[in-house]
């Protein structure tokens, strides 16, 4: 694709968007008139594309602490997102999120009788004092037997994935005297898993994949005595918090009792830029929160429709569920009507879906894919993910659809930078959320007259150039 593409402006496609996001419905030369022209509602990937990058920037002197969850990089976003909220006009809300211990990988190695052999660092593992050394001890899935049969005492133990969490395995071994710990995965390729929790953590756990934890099982089931170096670096921050943002549209106030839609996406990331993970997003509903928020539109809206950015997500979607549990608890999540969950859309070349599983109702999933449909995008296919924040609402049962595109080869890595974003992607994502809401609009039990029906569905720029990298 060329990138530095010039977007013609049809100024009568973005029209007839209008009628859809109203309540009465207006006829299209009324509108093409008025409404539109006067609000400029042309979605702007440039802006998104800047927020990625404010987003995304290196944060001082720890160019590693971008956004990592419950560090200062992580708060400093948050309260940029709710400051965009404000300035859009939204009833905005910063709702804190308690109990979050800040983790911060600073990398890890091994050497196996002085070869190396990549590990990666275990989410809450303890960090090494320098360098650890120890003879290699395979103690098979880390039971409590299977470590007390291995003699661990001062060694570093090799144990393989599966029946029991990480955490417990690294207990057991640590329990028998175990000083390091190497978890190898059960399938092909790199295990990358987390303890849990900082106070479930007592010993340097690295993960390694399948191929190399099977060729050191060989050497020690041969009586080789096999000299194992690690080093594991991390900074924590104990007792930490990070932040749900809120910015809330409320439904026109003749709408009675009306329902909410909610339109997610994490801002937190782990230690590298995260563009793609999640600015791009995070971005991407602010720049939909921007289009909503014109008066003309937000003035006549069916449904309450909150943007949120949720924090402390990569620890594991601790901010969406403490989201959920409030909207639980206070009645609320029987009023939300759906979910749109946006998680790394800038990089890739097809549209992906992801529900946990089949038992919530797939409403806006079928949404999603009707317009993915109409919208003549390439999809990547409809998968089961419960890896991101729509998770706990489709546990809950309200019907969500985490949207993504495919596939990210530089996911959570250093990498993860703005240059690597299609703009395209982003167009697409914010197109298709847009028509969603739209056809939600269109659907919603409060819509007095349904004949005015969609006709529209790509949305032009007005003069935009498209960027150059
Ligand atoms: N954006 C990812 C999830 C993702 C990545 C889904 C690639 C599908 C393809 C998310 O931020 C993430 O990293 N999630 C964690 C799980 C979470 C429960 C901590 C993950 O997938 O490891
Ligand atoms: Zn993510």
């Amino acid at each position: 694709m060329s990138k530095k593409k010039k977007i013609c402006v049809v100024a009568a496609s973005a029209v007839i968007v209008a009628p859809m996001l109203f309540t009465t419905p207006a006829s299209a030369s009324s509108v093409s008139n008025g409404i539109l022209s006067k609000i400029e509602r042309q979605l702007s990937v440039n802006k998104i594309l800047k927020d990625i990058e404010r987003l995304s920037m290196d944060n001082g002197e720890n160019k590693d602490n971008a956004r990592v969850t419950g560090f200062e990089g992580e708060h400093e976003a948050a309260k940029y997102i709710q400051s965009q909220f404000e300035k859009l006009g939204l009833n905005s809300e910063l709702k804190t999120v308690d109990g979050i211990d800040g983790f911060i990988d600073e990398g890890s190695s091994l050497t196996i009788n002085n070869q190396s052999v990549t590990v990666k660092t275990l989410t809450y593992s303890q960090p090494t004092n320098q360098k650890l050394e120890g003879e290699l001890a395979y103690a098979k899935t880390g039971t409590e037997n299977e470590c007390k049969e291995a003699n661990l005492q001062g060694k570093i133990a090799l144990i393989q994935r599966g029946s029991i969490s990480f955490a417990e395995k690294a207990k057991n071994a640590y329990n028998n005297g175990a000083v390091g710990v190497i978890i190898y995965n059960n399938a092909s390729g790199m295990l990358n898993g987390t303890l849990g929790k900082l106070n479930d953590s007592v010993v340097p756990t690295v993960g390694m994949s399948l191929e190399d934890g099977k060729v050191l099982v060989d050497k020690v089931n041969a009586g080789e005595s096999v000299n194992v170096a690690m080093e594991v670096k991390t900074i924590v921050k104990p007792n930490s918090f990070s932040y749900n943002v809120v910015g809330e549209l409320p439904a026109h106030k003749n709408i009675r009792n009306p329902q909410t839609l909610v339109v997610g996406a994490h801002f937190d990331s782990v230690s590298c830029p995260g563009a793609n993970d999640n600015a791009s997003g995070t971005a991407t509903i602010l720049e939909l929160a921007r289009l909503i928020s014109q008066p003309e539109i937000k003035n006549k809206l069916q449904y309450n429709v909150k943007f949120v950015a949720f924090g402390a997500e990569e620890i594991g979607l601790v901010g969406s569920e403490k989201y959920v549990e409030q909207l639980v608890q206070s009645g609320e999540a029987q009023n939300i009507a759906g979910m749109i969950n946006l998680d790394m859309v800038g990089v890739g070349d097809q549209v992906v879906t992801y529900n946990i599983d089949d038992n919530a109702s797939h409403k806006i999933t079928d949404i999603a894919h009707e317009n993915i449909n109409e919208l003549g995008y390439k999809f990547g296919g409809h998968f089961n993910s419960g890896s991101s924040d729509h998770a706990p609402f489709e546990a809950e049962g309200i019907p969500s659809v985490f949207i993504q595109f495919d596939k990210d080869p530089y996911y959570h890595t250093d990498e993860d930078t703005l240059d690597k974003i299609d703009p395209q992607n982003i167009k697409e994502t914010a197109t298709l959320v847009l028509n969603m809401l739209m056809d939600m609009q269109e659907k919603s039990p409060n819509k007095p007259n349904k004949q005015n029906k969609k006709q529209f569905k790509n949305i032009e720029f007005e003069n935009e150039e498209m960027p150059s990298f």
